[in-house]
Formats: structure tokens, sequence, C-alpha cells
């Protein structure tokens, strides 16, 4: 079947075979690979997404479902040559090791400042509890995330 969907401020239109989900239909007809499938359970948080303003697992979703959605990928988040500050400071910070989780921590954290700006480290914690990564130990993404906010009290 053929969907309609919004993705990063465009209208985009995406073959869908049955039970495919939202994440191949980005990665694979949208070209759109900064989500990554490392699970494909919804244990990792590496695909996040924000669908209709809701952070989801978008290897969960099924893209026959997305008819009309508004999708935010990672790709959607720099602005012309101006990486999100979330980015910026994930690179300062050498929040970034192998990169692979990263993509999801960055949309993950970008939702929850859009919603709370000034987060407390607890809050932070929260919010990126749906994000694994196998390589930084948390700690400087964490500092990472403090750093934009200013807080971490
Ligand atoms: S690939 Fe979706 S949660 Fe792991
Ligand atoms: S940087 Fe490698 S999994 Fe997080």
């Amino acid at each position: 079947m053929l969907i309609e969907l919004t993705v990063n401020g465009e209208v985009r239109v995406a073959t869908v075979n049955g039970a495919e989900s939202l994440l191949n239909v980005l990665r694979n007809e949208l070209r759109l690979p900064g989500s990554k499938n490392a699970c494909e359970q919804g244990e990792c948080g590496s695909c996040s997404v924000v669908l209709d303003g809701e952070l989801v697992c978008s290897c969960l979703v099924m893209a026959a479902d997305c008819g009309g959605a508004e999708v935010v990928t990672v790709e959607g988040l720099a602005e012309d040559e101006w990486l999100h500050p979330v980015q910026a400071a994930m690179v300062e910070a050498g929040g970034v090791q192998c990169g692979f989780c990263t993509p999801g921590f960055v949309v993950a954290a970008a939702h929850l400042l859009e919603h709370n700006p000034t987060p407390s480290r607890e809050e932070i914690e929260e919010g990126l509890s749906g994000n694994i990564c196998r390589c930084t130990g948390y700690g400087a993404i964490l500092r990472a995330l403090e750093s934009v906010t200013g807080g971490g009290s």
C-alpha cells in the first residue's frame, strides 16, 4: 500500500509492505538511515523518532498506520549547517563512541528538552531511560545534556 506522511517537514510517499515497521520504511524506502536498527524489539531506543509529538521506537510502529502522520528523525534536527544543541553537546562532551546509539539518544534528548528545557539530572535519566549505550557508560552523555540545560542538580 501507499502512504503519505510528513517526515522532517517534507511530505513523502512510501510503499509499505504488510506489517513493515516505520523504521524499515524510513531507512530503506525514504533513505533516512539515521535511525538505527539494533534490536528491533523496542529495547534499545536506537530507532527513536518523534511521531505526532510522541517519542516512539520506530521499530515497533507499523508503517501502515502512519498515513498522515508527522515524523521527526535525527536528520530533521539540525538547521542548515547548524547542529542541534544536543548534537553539538554530544560531540563536545565525548558522548559519541561507536555512535550507533547516538541518533536515538539525540532524538530522545531533543524531545525531552522541548518539553522540559531545564530538566534535573533525574529527569534527564528518566527521559533517556529507553536508550541503551554499550560504549560510553552514560557519563559523557549525561554531561552533554547537562551542558545544554545548565542543569544537573
Ligand atoms: S531497534 Fe528499536 S528499540 Fe532497538
Ligand atoms: S556510543 Fe556505541 S553504543 Fe553508544
